[in-house]
């Protein structure tokens, strides 16, 4: 039975979407004694891994080739295989569509494909955000047509997955992980099996409370940073240094805590999850009004911030239309290597409708494309920087000398903040200090 294959580790673990939150998770399993078939539909990506590369920051090649090498572990594209797996660990995107709203197609193809091919006593694990109420009814009802009930003949749970992508320090081990189950028995089987993994969890009494509680940590960092945003152009307009007031109310010690304004908000949690929560508010015939409201600040960011390199610019007496300038970083946050829906993309390809030309830089993206075109990186070092009208330091990456960046440029614009104990240089530029350029 399930149980003694867990304890015993001799379930074949299955995850499927082999990607920043799958990736990590089938090498700990396999690194807590399990073998692991990882079902990914990129085939790039399994030839990545296959040749003991790794896509994902903070997953070393050594561990994916420890993966690939130890016998048992499989590595396929095809659905069919979560028949052989005991557990089914389920981590596809759940991205928006391109009217805004959330996109279930990744997460329904996996459950329409298992649902031809459910074997007894499978635990089928949901780790993709979804919205409340999607494990009961939607996931459920897709992957049980026939067949034995849940809880007996099958098992499943909702555990959101809440990693720090990029923050070695917080990896899967040492965040506790939410679990639900559709039933007492899905719950407890589900907890046994991270529990396995050495994670630590915490149960909550139904998928709707896992799953609403995975939107509100997000939507609350939306929602903050929206008030930071607001704030910091509202103080850049009066000449308040935003950085300053920060820093002072976060000396009160209790009942603050501070988030930072900047360029917009991206990748593929804070700016998605608000809105699968206003999304579904709507549905039962209610207004999220502070998260909706917060996400348009957040979302007009990349656009206020293209405003202000053109500002900056004029008033040195350059035509942005003949400038150059340069990004330092797109990612959409500091050392990691994604791009999806990072504010510094956003921004330059506001700056490039507008027929401005940027180069970019960034030690984790050779590459974007975007527009039916693709950008190179440009190789920078300090003093390539100066070759630019305006240097952009838009993600402060750790490598990122930036006294040397500060040195190099003849104009610097900070998205950051790193730079705001530099204010009354006439040279470098905080986002939010409207007044000094
Ligand atoms: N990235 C994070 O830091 C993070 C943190 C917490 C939660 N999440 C949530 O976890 C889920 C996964 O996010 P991610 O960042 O790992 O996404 P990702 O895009 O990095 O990885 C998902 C992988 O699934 C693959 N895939 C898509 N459809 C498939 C299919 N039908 N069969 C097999 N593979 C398929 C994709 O090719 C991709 O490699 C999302 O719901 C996300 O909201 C992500």
């Amino acid at each position: 039975m399930l149980q003694e294959k867990l304890t015993s580790r001799t379930a074949r673990i299955g995850v499927v979407g082999l990607g920043y939150v799958g990736l990590p998770l089938a090498l700990l399993c396999n690194r807590r004694g399990f073998t692991v078939t990882g079902i990914e539909s990129n085939e790039e990506k399994i030839e990545q891994l296959r040749r003991g590369e790794s896509y994902v920051v903070n997953v070393a090649d050594s561990d994916v080739r420890a993966f690939v090498k130890e016998p048992g572990n499989i590595l396929s594209p095809d659905l069919g295989e979560c028949t052989t797996c005991d557990v089914v660990l389920v981590c596809t995107p759940t991205p928006l569509t391109e009217s805004g709203q959330p996109d279930y197609s990744h997460l329904f193809d996996v459950l329409n494909a298992m649902s031809k091919q459910m074997r007894e006593h499978q635990l089928i694990v949901i780790e993709s955000t979804v919205g409340p109420q999607m494990t009961e009814r939607e996931i459920l009802p897709r992957l049980h047509e026939t067949g034995p009930p849940v809880g007996e003949g099958f098992f499943l749970a909702y555990s959101p997955e809440r990693v720090d992508a990029g923050n070695a320090q917080l990896s899967l081990e040492h965040v506790p992980k939410l679990v639900s189950g559709v039933t007492d028995e899905c719950c407890r089987l589900a907890r046994l099996f991270y529990s396995s993994l050495e994670i630590s969890t915490v149960e909550t009494s139904a998928p709707i409370i896992a799953e609403m509680a995975k939107l509100l940590e997000n939507t609350y960092r939306d929602v903050n940073i929206a008030l930071i945003n607001e704030m910091a152009r509202i103080c850049g307009a009066n000449g308040v240094d935003i950085w300053e007031v920060i820093s002072a109310a976060s000396t009160k010690g209790h009942g603050f805590q501070p988030f930072y304004p900047g360029p917009g908000v991206g990748g593929h949690c804070i700016p998605v999850d608000s809105v699968y929560y206003s999304t579904w508010a709507r549905s039962t015939g209610h207004v999220a009004g502070l998260a909706e409201m917060s996400r348009q600040i957040n979302a007009s960011m990349p656009e206020y911030a293209a405003d202000r390199i053109e500002q900056a610019l004029h008033r040195r007496w350059i035509d942005p239309r003949r400038a150059k300038i340069l990004f330092m970083g797109v990612t959409y946050k500091k050392d990691v290597n994604d791009v999806r829906q990072s504010p510094a993309v956003s921004v330059i390809k506001i700056l490039k409708r507008r027929g401005i030309r940027v180069d970019f830089h960034d030690p984790f993206v050779h590459r974007l494309s975007f527009a039916g075109q693709t950008f190179e990186r440009v190789p920078v070092d300090g003093a390539a920087s100066s070759d630019y009208d305006c240097v952009v330091l838009a993600v402060d990456h750790s490598c990122y000398e930036l006294r040397e960046i500060v040195r190099a440029s003849t104009l610097l614009l900070d998205f950051t903040g790193r730079l705001a104990g530099q204010a009354g240089r006439d040279d470098v530029f905080d986002l939010f200090d409207v007044s000094s350029s």
